[in-house]
């Protein structure tokens, strides 16, 4: 038998460290929360995409009384993003998320479904989507893409 290890690099920053273009993905981020329709789980998550074509796309979580009938930010974010830009990469992603009136100290990771649907647009580009997770206490920035976020994916495109 053998052992294999799976590994993936989070770099924590402070706001403050971070590129004006990371603080400004983040800050839109933060905004879209506003923009969440919440009204079951109280959980407002923003999106912010930026395309490799500059233009940048947000979204927030949209619920409703059929639960599954809902989506996250992150998902209304890309297939937006992919509706209206196809076939344009997705260079960065930042993820905020609001409850109980302030943003989350510990960064906020992306449900597995989520994962999934993001992967693809990252295969299909070819090159990694950054993801920036937003706490208040700390932001991890993960410079592998999604993949690192989802080892062992699926993958059959
Ligand atoms: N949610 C997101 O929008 N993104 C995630 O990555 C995790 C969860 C939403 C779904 C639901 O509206 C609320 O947060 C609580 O789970």
């Amino acid at each position: 038998m053998k052992e294999k290890n799976i590994t993936a690099k989070i770099i924590v920053y402070s706001y403050n460290e971070l590129t004006e273009e990371d603080k400004k993905l983040i800050d839109l981020a933060k905004d879209a929360t506003k923009r969440s329709y919440a009204p079951y789980s109280k959980f407002n998550v923003g999106a912010a995409i930026l395309l490799d074509n500059g233009e940048i796309i947000t979204g927030a979580n949209q619920e409703n009384a059929a639960f599954p009938s809902g989506t996250c930010a992150e998902r209304t974010a890309a297939f937006y993003a992919s509706a209206k830009f196809p076939g344009v990469p997705f260079k960065k992603l930042a993820i905020a998320s609001f409850t109980r009136g302030e943003f989350q100290a510990n960064p906020v990771a992306p449900c597995g479904a989520c994962r999934q649907a993001l992967l693809e647009y990252e295969h299909l580009a070819g090159k990694p989507i950054e993801v920036l997770l937003y706490g208040s206490n700390e932001i991890y920035v993960f410079r592998g893409g999604i993949k690192d976020l989802l080892p062992l994916c699926f993958a059959e495109f």
